[in-house]
Protein backbone atom coordinates (compact mmCIF):
# COMPACT_ATOMS: atom_id res chain seq x y z
CA UNK A 1 0.00 0.00 0.00
CA UNK A 2 1.30 3.53 -1.06
CA UNK A 3 0.61 6.27 1.31
CA UNK A 4 1.11 9.93 1.10
CA UNK A 5 3.87 11.40 -0.66
CA UNK A 6 6.20 13.30 1.71
CA UNK A 7 7.72 15.06 -0.61
CA UNK A 8 10.19 16.11 2.27
CA UNK A 9 13.63 15.96 3.58
CA UNK A 10 14.05 12.83 5.51
CA UNK A 11 16.58 11.18 8.10
CA UNK A 12 17.79 7.49 6.56
CA UNK A 13 20.63 5.25 8.12
CA UNK A 14 21.91 2.53 5.41
CA UNK A 15 23.68 -0.37 6.91
CA UNK A 16 26.22 -2.19 4.45
CA UNK A 17 26.93 1.15 3.45
CA UNK A 18 30.27 0.06 1.77
CA UNK A 19 28.58 -2.71 -0.02
CA UNK A 20 27.84 -2.41 -4.39
CA UNK A 21 24.19 -1.09 -3.42
CA UNK A 22 25.16 0.43 -0.07
CA UNK A 23 27.34 2.63 -1.42
CA UNK A 24 24.78 4.11 -4.33
CA UNK A 25 22.06 4.12 -1.73
CA UNK A 26 23.82 6.11 0.34
CA UNK A 27 25.25 8.58 -2.40
CA UNK A 28 21.55 8.84 -3.90
CA UNK A 29 19.86 10.01 -1.09
CA UNK A 30 22.39 12.52 -0.37
CA UNK A 31 22.21 13.64 -3.56
CA UNK A 32 18.54 14.21 -3.04
CA UNK A 33 18.67 16.14 -0.33
CA UNK A 34 18.41 13.56 2.67
CA UNK A 35 20.08 13.26 6.00
CA UNK A 36 22.29 10.09 5.13
CA UNK A 37 23.70 8.06 8.02
CA UNK A 38 25.89 4.99 6.69
CA UNK A 39 27.34 2.70 8.34
CA UNK A 40 29.43 -0.08 7.13
CA UNK A 41 30.02 -3.00 8.66
CA UNK A 42 33.00 -2.14 10.69
CA UNK A 43 30.43 1.07 12.16
CA UNK A 44 27.59 -1.63 13.15
CA UNK A 45 27.80 -5.03 12.52
CA UNK A 46 24.20 -5.87 12.12
CA UNK A 47 24.45 -9.40 13.94
CA UNK A 48 24.97 -7.63 17.13
CA UNK A 49 21.42 -7.40 18.20
CA UNK A 50 22.64 -4.88 20.98
CA UNK A 51 24.68 -2.76 19.13
CA UNK A 52 22.20 -2.28 16.57
CA UNK A 53 19.56 -1.34 19.06
CA UNK A 54 21.73 1.39 20.49
CA UNK A 55 22.70 2.84 17.33
CA UNK A 56 19.63 2.94 15.18
CA UNK A 57 17.77 4.42 18.48
CA UNK A 58 20.25 6.60 19.42
CA UNK A 59 19.21 8.56 15.90
CA UNK A 60 15.77 7.09 15.15
CA UNK A 61 16.39 7.70 12.12
CA UNK A 62 12.93 8.03 9.67
CA UNK A 63 13.91 5.31 7.60
CA UNK A 64 16.55 2.41 7.89
CA UNK A 65 17.96 0.83 4.70
CA UNK A 66 19.20 -2.51 5.96
CA UNK A 67 22.05 -3.06 2.20
CA UNK A 68 24.44 -5.53 4.89
CA UNK A 69 24.07 -9.11 3.91
CA UNK A 70 26.22 -12.36 3.25
CA UNK A 71 26.30 -11.59 -0.19
CA UNK A 72 28.68 -14.28 -1.11
CA UNK A 73 26.59 -17.16 -2.42
CA UNK A 74 28.62 -20.55 -2.96
CA UNK A 75 30.29 -19.68 0.33
CA UNK A 76 27.00 -19.71 2.04
CA UNK A 77 26.84 -23.44 0.90
CA UNK A 78 29.79 -24.51 3.29
CA UNK A 79 29.12 -21.66 5.85
CA UNK A 80 25.37 -22.04 7.00
CA UNK A 81 26.13 -20.20 10.26
CA UNK A 82 27.70 -17.39 8.64
CA UNK A 83 25.03 -17.27 6.15
CA UNK A 84 22.01 -17.25 8.70
CA UNK A 85 23.90 -14.37 10.90
CA UNK A 86 24.53 -11.95 8.80
CA UNK A 87 20.89 -12.52 6.39
CA UNK A 88 18.67 -13.58 9.05
CA UNK A 89 19.98 -12.79 12.69
CA UNK A 90 21.36 -9.28 11.48
CA UNK A 91 17.85 -8.82 9.57
CA UNK A 92 15.61 -9.86 12.61
CA UNK A 93 18.21 -7.32 14.90
CA UNK A 94 17.97 -3.95 12.42
CA UNK A 95 13.48 -5.22 12.16
CA UNK A 96 13.55 -5.08 16.36
CA UNK A 97 15.87 -1.59 16.67
CA UNK A 98 13.65 -0.31 13.96
CA UNK A 99 10.42 -1.08 16.09
CA UNK A 100 11.93 0.30 19.22
CA UNK A 101 13.13 3.41 17.37
CA UNK A 102 9.67 3.88 15.36
CA UNK A 103 11.67 4.09 11.56
CA UNK A 104 10.27 2.54 8.92
CA UNK A 105 12.30 -0.17 7.13
CA UNK A 106 12.81 -0.86 4.05
CA UNK A 107 15.18 -4.49 3.65
CA UNK A 108 16.79 -5.84 0.69
CA UNK A 109 15.86 -9.94 -0.65
CA UNK A 110 16.76 -11.56 -3.55
CA UNK A 111 15.15 -13.58 -6.58
CA UNK A 112 17.07 -16.30 -4.84
CA UNK A 113 14.26 -17.22 -3.03
CA UNK A 114 12.38 -18.94 -5.62
CA UNK A 115 13.55 -22.28 -7.09
CA UNK A 116 13.00 -21.19 -10.61
CA UNK A 117 10.61 -23.55 -12.28
CA UNK A 118 7.44 -21.42 -12.84
CA UNK A 119 7.81 -20.81 -16.49
CA UNK A 120 6.20 -17.13 -16.36
CA UNK A 121 8.19 -13.83 -14.14
CA UNK A 122 7.36 -14.47 -10.61
CA UNK A 123 5.22 -11.89 -8.91
CA UNK A 124 5.30 -11.01 -5.14
CA UNK A 125 2.66 -13.80 -3.83
CA UNK A 126 4.39 -16.59 -5.83
CA UNK A 127 5.24 -19.42 -3.50
CA UNK A 128 9.09 -19.04 -2.37
CA UNK A 129 10.93 -22.78 -2.49
CA UNK A 130 14.78 -21.45 -2.63
CA UNK A 131 17.43 -23.52 -3.84
CA UNK A 132 20.46 -22.59 -2.34
CA UNK A 133 21.92 -21.85 1.26
CA UNK A 134 21.57 -18.15 0.48
CA UNK A 135 18.05 -18.46 -0.68
CA UNK A 136 17.46 -20.06 2.72
CA UNK A 137 18.84 -17.77 4.69
CA UNK A 138 18.05 -14.45 2.90
CA UNK A 139 13.93 -15.92 2.70
CA UNK A 140 14.58 -16.12 6.65
CA UNK A 141 15.90 -12.54 7.01
CA UNK A 142 12.26 -11.71 4.89
CA UNK A 143 10.63 -13.65 7.35
CA UNK A 144 12.04 -12.38 10.38
CA UNK A 145 11.82 -8.43 8.83
CA UNK A 146 8.10 -9.77 8.34
CA UNK A 147 6.89 -11.04 11.88
CA UNK A 148 8.75 -8.39 13.68
CA UNK A 149 7.62 -5.32 11.71
CA UNK A 150 4.18 -6.81 10.26
CA UNK A 151 2.37 -4.71 7.38
CA UNK A 152 4.59 -1.35 7.96
CA UNK A 153 8.04 -3.31 6.52
CA UNK A 154 9.12 -3.21 3.04
CA UNK A 155 10.84 -5.81 1.44
CA UNK A 156 12.62 -5.06 -2.23
CA UNK A 157 13.45 -8.73 -3.94
CA UNK A 158 15.83 -7.43 -7.18
CA UNK A 159 17.68 -9.72 -8.56
CA UNK A 160 21.25 -9.58 -10.91
CA UNK A 161 22.74 -6.54 -9.43
CA UNK A 162 25.42 -4.73 -11.37
CA UNK A 163 27.08 -0.92 -10.19
CA UNK A 164 29.76 0.75 -9.82
CA UNK A 165 30.77 0.05 -6.73
CA UNK A 166 31.40 -3.92 -6.45
CA UNK A 167 32.25 -6.68 -8.03
CA UNK A 168 29.61 -7.71 -10.94
CA UNK A 169 29.16 -8.94 -14.41
CA UNK A 170 29.23 -6.01 -16.51
CA UNK A 171 33.18 -5.13 -14.39
CA UNK A 172 33.84 -8.28 -14.93
CA UNK A 173 33.12 -8.74 -19.26
CA UNK A 174 34.77 -4.61 -19.44
CA UNK A 175 37.76 -6.70 -18.09
CA UNK A 176 37.64 -9.92 -20.61
CA UNK A 177 36.22 -7.52 -23.52
CA UNK A 178 39.50 -6.78 -25.12
CA UNK A 179 41.37 -10.25 -25.01
CA UNK A 180 41.12 -13.28 -27.23
CA UNK A 181 39.33 -16.55 -27.59
CA UNK A 182 35.63 -17.61 -26.76
CA UNK A 183 33.73 -15.99 -23.57
CA UNK A 184 31.07 -18.51 -22.88
CA UNK A 185 28.09 -17.85 -20.63
CA UNK A 186 25.23 -20.16 -19.42
CA UNK A 187 21.98 -19.70 -21.91
CA UNK A 188 19.73 -21.69 -19.13
CA UNK A 189 19.37 -19.02 -16.41
CA UNK A 190 16.92 -16.08 -16.94
CA UNK A 191 16.65 -13.12 -15.15
CA UNK A 192 16.32 -9.17 -14.61
CA UNK A 193 19.89 -7.34 -15.02
CA UNK A 194 19.25 -4.94 -12.41
CA UNK A 195 21.48 -1.47 -11.93
CA UNK A 196 21.88 -0.45 -8.10
CA UNK A 197 22.01 2.95 -9.24
CA UNK A 198 18.68 2.89 -10.45
CA UNK A 199 17.23 0.77 -7.54
CA UNK A 200 18.70 3.12 -5.31
CA UNK A 201 16.45 5.85 -6.38
CA UNK A 202 13.46 3.32 -6.29
CA UNK A 203 14.54 2.78 -2.50
CA UNK A 204 14.14 6.52 -1.96
CA UNK A 205 10.71 6.53 -3.70
CA UNK A 206 9.20 3.66 -1.77
CA UNK A 207 10.87 5.76 1.20
CA UNK A 208 9.07 8.66 0.48
CA UNK A 209 5.85 7.32 -0.87
CA UNK A 210 5.94 4.90 2.51
CA UNK A 211 4.91 1.87 0.74
CA UNK A 212 4.82 -1.57 2.50
CA UNK A 213 5.29 -4.70 1.68
CA UNK A 214 6.99 -6.99 -1.13
CA UNK A 215 7.86 -5.23 -4.16
CA UNK A 216 10.19 -6.84 -6.99
CA UNK A 217 12.07 -4.20 -8.50
CA UNK A 218 14.59 -4.55 -11.40
CA UNK A 219 15.31 -2.64 -13.95
CA UNK A 220 12.93 -4.10 -17.42
CA UNK A 221 13.89 -6.73 -19.98
CA UNK A 222 14.54 -10.63 -19.20
CA UNK A 223 17.86 -11.98 -20.73
CA UNK A 224 19.56 -15.16 -20.61
CA UNK A 225 23.21 -14.18 -18.73
CA UNK A 226 24.58 -15.39 -22.20
CA UNK A 227 22.24 -12.70 -23.87
CA UNK A 228 23.20 -10.41 -21.09
CA UNK A 229 27.45 -10.66 -21.84
CA UNK A 230 26.38 -9.89 -25.22
CA UNK A 231 24.75 -6.88 -25.18
CA UNK A 232 27.65 -5.66 -22.47
CA UNK A 233 30.58 -6.66 -25.43
CA UNK A 234 28.38 -5.03 -28.18
CA UNK A 235 28.15 -1.74 -25.92
CA UNK A 236 31.28 -1.97 -24.71
CA UNK A 237 32.77 -2.09 -28.51
CA UNK A 238 33.77 -5.56 -28.27
CA UNK A 239 33.69 -8.63 -30.69
CA UNK A 240 30.21 -10.14 -30.28
CA UNK A 241 31.07 -13.24 -31.90
CA UNK A 242 33.28 -14.39 -29.22
CA UNK A 243 30.25 -14.93 -26.68
CA UNK A 244 29.21 -18.29 -26.84
CA UNK A 245 26.31 -19.88 -25.00
CA UNK A 246 27.01 -23.11 -22.77
CA UNK A 247 24.29 -25.02 -20.27
CA UNK A 248 24.89 -24.78 -16.82
CA UNK A 249 26.22 -28.60 -16.94
CA UNK A 250 29.09 -27.23 -19.00
CA UNK A 251 30.37 -24.95 -16.11
CA UNK A 252 34.09 -26.13 -14.65
CA UNK A 253 34.18 -26.04 -11.89
CA UNK A 254 30.67 -26.45 -11.52
CA UNK A 255 29.21 -23.53 -9.06
CA UNK A 256 28.40 -24.69 -5.44
CA UNK A 257 24.99 -23.24 -5.32
CA UNK A 258 22.48 -24.35 -7.45
CA UNK A 259 20.46 -21.05 -9.25
CA UNK A 260 17.42 -20.62 -10.38
CA UNK A 261 16.86 -21.24 -13.78
CA UNK A 262 14.19 -18.70 -13.88
CA UNK A 263 14.72 -15.94 -11.94
CA UNK A 264 13.01 -13.35 -13.79
CA UNK A 265 10.89 -11.14 -11.24
CA UNK A 266 7.43 -9.52 -12.26
CA UNK A 267 7.30 -6.27 -10.76
CA UNK A 268 3.41 -6.51 -10.21
CA UNK A 269 3.15 -4.90 -6.85
CA UNK A 270 5.25 -1.62 -8.16
CA UNK A 271 2.71 -1.41 -10.77
CA UNK A 272 -0.64 -2.28 -9.07
CA UNK A 273 0.77 1.03 -6.58
CA UNK A 274 1.09 3.18 -9.91
CA UNK A 275 4.69 3.53 -9.08
CA UNK A 276 7.51 4.01 -12.18
CA UNK A 277 9.12 1.26 -13.61
CA UNK A 278 12.73 1.30 -13.86
CA UNK A 279 14.17 1.69 -17.45
CA UNK A 280 15.02 -1.47 -19.61
CA UNK A 281 17.85 -2.64 -18.61
CA UNK A 282 20.33 -2.01 -21.91
CA UNK A 283 19.74 1.88 -20.95
CA UNK A 284 20.96 1.41 -17.55
CA UNK A 285 23.49 -0.77 -18.63
CA UNK A 286 24.41 2.34 -21.21
CA UNK A 287 24.89 4.37 -18.06
CA UNK A 288 26.76 2.19 -16.16
CA UNK A 289 29.25 1.22 -18.89
CA UNK A 290 29.99 4.88 -18.86
CA UNK A 291 31.08 5.55 -15.67
CA UNK A 292 33.25 2.48 -15.73
CA UNK A 293 35.16 3.15 -19.22
N1 LIG B 1 24.55 -8.72 -5.94
C1 LIG B 1 23.46 -9.29 -6.48
O1 LIG B 1 23.49 -9.80 -7.62
C2 LIG B 1 22.16 -9.32 -5.71
C3 LIG B 1 21.04 -9.88 -6.33
C4 LIG B 1 19.84 -9.90 -5.63
C5 LIG B 1 19.78 -9.35 -4.35
N2 LIG B 1 20.89 -8.85 -3.76
C6 LIG B 1 20.78 -8.29 -2.41
O2 LIG B 1 21.07 -6.91 -2.49
C7 LIG B 1 21.63 -6.46 -1.24
C8 LIG B 1 22.91 -5.69 -1.51
O3 LIG B 1 23.81 -6.54 -2.19
P1 LIG B 1 25.21 -6.03 -2.72
O4 LIG B 1 25.42 -6.68 -4.04
O5 LIG B 1 25.32 -4.56 -2.55
O6 LIG B 1 26.16 -6.78 -1.67
P2 LIG B 1 27.61 -6.39 -1.15
O7 LIG B 1 28.30 -5.52 -2.13
O8 LIG B 1 28.23 -7.68 -0.74
O9 LIG B 1 27.28 -5.52 0.12
C9 LIG B 1 26.87 -6.05 1.34
C10 LIG B 1 27.51 -5.24 2.43
O10 LIG B 1 27.05 -5.74 3.69
C11 LIG B 1 28.14 -5.79 4.55
N3 LIG B 1 27.87 -6.74 5.62
C12 LIG B 1 28.00 -8.08 5.59
N4 LIG B 1 27.67 -8.60 6.78
C13 LIG B 1 27.33 -7.56 7.57
C14 LIG B 1 26.91 -7.43 8.91
N5 LIG B 1 26.80 -8.50 9.70
N6 LIG B 1 26.66 -6.21 9.41
C15 LIG B 1 26.79 -5.11 8.63
N7 LIG B 1 27.20 -5.15 7.36
C16 LIG B 1 27.46 -6.36 6.84
C17 LIG B 1 29.32 -6.18 3.70
O11 LIG B 1 30.51 -5.85 4.34
P3 LIG B 1 31.84 -6.73 4.06
O12 LIG B 1 32.15 -6.53 2.59
O13 LIG B 1 32.83 -6.14 4.99
O14 LIG B 1 31.47 -8.15 4.36
C18 LIG B 1 29.04 -5.35 2.44
O15 LIG B 1 29.61 -4.06 2.55
C19 LIG B 1 21.81 -7.73 -0.40
O16 LIG B 1 20.72 -7.86 0.46
C20 LIG B 1 21.77 -8.85 -1.42
O17 LIG B 1 21.33 -10.04 -0.83
C21 LIG B 1 22.09 -8.79 -4.42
Amino acid sequence: MVGTITGAHMKFAITGAAGMLGTDTTQTLQRLGHDVVAWTRHDLDATDGTAAHAMITAIAPDVVVNCAAFTAVDACETDRSSAFAGNETAARNVAAACLASRSRLIHISTDYVFDGTKIEPYTETDPTNPLSVYGESKLAGETAVLETLGPDATVIRTSWLCGQHGPNMVNTVLRLVDATGPLRFVSDQRGCPTFSADLAETIELLATTQAAGIFHVTNQGAVSWYEFVAEIVAQAGGDVSRVEPIPTSALQPPRPAPRPRNSVLDNAAMRSAGLPMLDDYRLALSRLIATLQ
